[in-house]
């Protein structure tokens, strides 16, 4: 198959069965709450269908990447995934979240090493630049890791790939489109090939600027400044003259 003949999408109903059978396929042994199943897919058409990318090599399916907008702190992050991406068996997507959580992407076992997966990153990467989002956070599978699980842990495994000394199957690519490696976790979701290791990856938007401080309490913020302290003391000295 020629790159050029696939073409992206955003979710339509149409793509969620095959998607959902592409996410299973890629990830047999993991329970189903830790990748997107049909019902995901069927909220995010309903609340968030632009988080969602399809590419098609004609009609069909051969990749797809989920993710939704969450509030993250990269230093408390909660134990397990589940508990970050879902609520009472809803996702935590807000429109107002300041990171994309990058749920799956997986591209057809035939058509890896096209670009197909490059361009979905793009996809999403254009999509955070556009809402003004701080980036991109991801845990990624680290399946290379199963060869070495008796030979070192799983730190040293990444440092490793990182490195360029190994070459991994995903976090390869993931550092070839530009993600940096967050920290390392364990049962972060079950991957029983790599004993549950998994890296946090993280994507900054360059883009990205911090909003201003809300204007509401703004004088007692202000006060600690010491510049403005300066200036104020200056303005009230010339006052008083
Ligand atoms: C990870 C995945 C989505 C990449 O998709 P892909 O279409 O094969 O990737 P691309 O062809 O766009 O390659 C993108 C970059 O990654 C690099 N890359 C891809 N596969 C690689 C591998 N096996 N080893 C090393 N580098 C690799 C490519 O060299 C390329 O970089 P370049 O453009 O600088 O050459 C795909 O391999 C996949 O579906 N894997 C199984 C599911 C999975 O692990 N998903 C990640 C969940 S966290």
């Amino acid at each position: 198959m020629a790159e050029s003949a696939v073409r992206f999408v955003t979710l339509e109903e149409k793509y969620i069965q095959p998607a959902a059978d592409m996410i299973r396929g890629a990830f047999p042994d993991m329970p189903d709450e830790d990748n997107f199943t049909e019902p995901d897919f069927y909220e995010m058409l309903e609340i968030f269908p632009e988080g969602t990318f399809i590419a098609l090599d004609g009609d069909k399916v051969v990749g797809v990447a989920t993710g939704i907008f969450v509030d993250i702190d990269l230093d408390e992050l909660p134990r397990r995934e589940d508990s970050l991406t879902r609520t009472n068996g809803r996702t935590n997507h807000r429109d107002e979240g300041d990171y994309y959580y990058a749920v799956d992407i997986v591209v057809d076992e035939k058509c890896r090493g096209l670009g197909i997966g490059r361009s979905l990153y793009d996809l999403r990467k254009a999509l955070v630049v556009s809402r003004a989002k701080k980036g991109i956070v991801a845990a990624g599978v680290i399946p290379g890791y199963s060869k070495f699980l008796k030979e070192f842990g799983p730190t040293e495994y990444v440092r490793k790939v990182v490195a360029g000394e190994l070459q991994d199957p995903t976090l390869s690519a993931q550092l070839a489109n530009g993600f940096g490696v967050e920290s390392v976790r364990k049962d972060f979701f079950e991957d029983p090939e790599t004993d549950s290791c998994c890296t946090i990856i993280h994507w900054r938007n360059p883009d990205y600027v911090q909003p201003p401080r809300p204007r509401g309490n703004k004088s007692s913020v202000d006060l600690t400044n010491s510049n403005r302290v300066v200036r104020l003391t200056e303005a009230s000295v010339r006052l008083t003259n």
